[in-house]
């Protein structure tokens, strides 16, 4: 194994390799495209900067400005259509006028996918928020690409199913933003990817046409799968409009808690004990470091373990099982505890077990809010990599070593450097809160953490996509011959380039 230092040693920081996407070769939008998008949308779904919509510019700052307020557009109109038929007639103009389009779902992507790089068309697809059908016998959901999150899993809630994707930003994202994003979150361990539930897509191409794949079966080996190009395609290769999703049925019971540990190293064999008696009710294994779950706490999120709970911990665990039977699943979570604590050399100090609804929510709450925790922190540089579980720590610790090595490892520089993930996807959470973003700690940073990624050979992004944020880091982990294919794609499905160009592809 090699050690800490002798990594940060051999891995050199060469001036980053940024690729600076030109636009000029697109149309801004005109009041001449106004007056014709004014015939296709009410003027309730029209806000424009320009002569005659003259919105204030406050109130396209949601859409040109990221989540984590990093990237930042500059689009005079964003247009907000109700239907499929409404997406198609305004990309068809675009297309035949040559304006760059940025869709955008709820706009929490991480990675700058989701705002221009200039003055790109935003279309937000927040209008089209309508369940189409759900079966209850076979589960399956078709819905509008706008639907939230949070919403359909509301919906089936009420039908016995549950949405097989769950992630902490469910109340603002979109199932088509998740579904561009092939977003991964916290409950893939259990349900598997997009690329097994979404059955079906609908999706408006970049020359006007709509694509129906909307299907609603769980078998078609008909030929060429066109559906898995959109899904992770971020944007780039047409709109999403329509989903059809394999709803899994709802749990009867559910159980968590979160184990605290006394070092990182225990997590693995924790991993395989929990796996081991846990098996089929198994749903969650999700790993927060010591100072990511303090910060968690600083920031309000969820209810603080009791300080005898977390005295002693290096890190967190949380785990939950989903199952049918609740005497059967907390028999089975019980007699997991009890040989935890009862081993010789026990591999947690302690495990704090929900016992009410308000109890689980709350140890969720700590995991869910990490994220909103890191940017009430500061400015969170965030890198959501995959390397073998094993390197966990040693990801983290070979950065923060490498961020003190130089210099900027102080309050007004870098403040923390934490983990976080998913371990049953091999998915760590590397955030590194600064002060501010500065051109000098992105410089430390990369493509230092994309050299350190490669050498374990995981993946520059396993769940958050490339966005605009990774176009240049993308040949760490895709050949060239990979990313050739990829451009021969992109040029197939949309030669003039409009569909959120300068991001995914150098
Ligand atoms: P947006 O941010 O609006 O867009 C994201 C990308 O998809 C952009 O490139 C955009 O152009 C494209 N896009 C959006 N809608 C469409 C459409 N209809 N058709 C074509 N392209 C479209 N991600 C995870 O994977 N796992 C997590 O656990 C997770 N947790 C998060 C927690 C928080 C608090 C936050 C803020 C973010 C989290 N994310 C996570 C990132 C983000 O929420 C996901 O990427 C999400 O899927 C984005 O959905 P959205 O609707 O907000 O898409
Ligand atoms: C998570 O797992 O919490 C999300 O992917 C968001 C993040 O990385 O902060
Ligand atoms: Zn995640």
């Amino acid at each position: 194994m090699l050690s800490t230092r002798y990594l940060a040693r051999r891995i050199s920081s060469r001036p980053v390799r940024r690729f600076t996407h030109s636009l000029s070769r697109y149309h801004s939008v005109s009041e001449n495209d106004l007056a014709h998008f004014s015939k296709i949308l009410p003027s309730s779904a029209i806000l424009s900067t320009l002569s005659p919509s003259s919105t204030a510019a406050s109130e396209l700052a949601p859409f040109n400005n990221d989540w984590m307020n990093k990237y930042h557009g500059k689009a005079t109109t964003v247009l907000k259509p109700r239907n499929t038929k409404e997406v198609s007639e305004i990309v068809k103009w675009c297309n035949d006028h040559r304006i760059a389009i940025v869709p955008q779902g709820g706009n929490t992507g991480l990675v700058g996918g989701s705002v221009p790089i200039g003055d790109e068309l935003i279309i937000n697809l927040a209008n089209m928020s309508s369940i189409r059908s759900f079966d209850d016998v076979s589960g399956i959901l078709v819905a509008d690409a706008g639907c939230i999150l949070q919403s359909l899993s509301d919906y089936l809630s009420g039908h016995n199913h549950v949405v097989p994707l769950d992630l902490g930003a469910k109340g603002s994202c979109h199932i088509g933003g998740n579904v561009s994003t092939n977003a991964g979150g916290l409950r893939l361990l259990r349900y598997g990817s997009l690329h097994g539930n979404v059955l079906g897509l609908e999706v408006v191409l970049p020359d006007g046409s709509i694509l129906d794949q909307l299907s609603t079966s769980r078998k078609d080996n008909t030929g060429y799968d066109l559906k898995q190009l959109f899904i992770g395609a971020e944007g780039t290769l047409g709109i999403v409009t329509g989903v059809s999703l394999l709803a899994a049925a709802a749990p009867q019971a559910s159980n968590n808690v979160m184990l605290a540990l006394p070092k990182f190293e225990n997590v693995l064999p924790l991993y395989r004990e929990v796996k081991r008696q846990l098996s089929e009710i198994l749903s969650a294994f999700e790993f927060i470091d010591r100072e990511a779950y303090d910060l968690a706490v600083k920031h309000g999120q969820g209810r603080a373990l009791d300080a005898a709970d977390v005295e002693g911990a290096a890190c967190f665990v949380l785990v939950e099982t989903s199952g049918s039977n609740r005497e059967h699943d907390e028999e089975k979570l019980n007699t997991l505890l009890t040989t935890l604590m009862e081993a010789d050399t026990p591999l947690i100090n302690t495990g704090v077990l929900a016992t009410s609804p308000a109890q689980f929510s709350s140890l969720w709450a700590i995991r869910e809010g990490l994220t909103e925790a890191m940017s009430k922190e500061g400015k969170a540089y965030k890198y959501d990599i995959s390397v073998p579980l094993d390197k966990f720590k040693e990801v983290v610790d070979i950065t923060r070593e490498h961020i003190r090595s130089k210099g900027l490892l102080h309050p007004d520089a870098v403040k923390h450097v934490v983990g976080y993930g998913h371990v049953g996807d091999s998915n760590l959470h590397l955030n590194i809160v600064a002060d501010a973003y500065t051109p000098e700690i992105e410089a430390a940073l990369e493509p230092f953490v994309y050299e350190l990624v490669s050498r374990y050979r995981g993946s520059v992004s396993a769940e958050h996509g490339i966005g605009v944020m990774k176009t240049h880091a993308l040949h760490y982990s895709k050949n060239a011959e990979s990313i050739e294919w990829m451009k021969r794609i992109k040029k197939l499905f949309d030669p003039n380039g409009i569909m959120n160009p300068g991001k995914v592809l150098p």
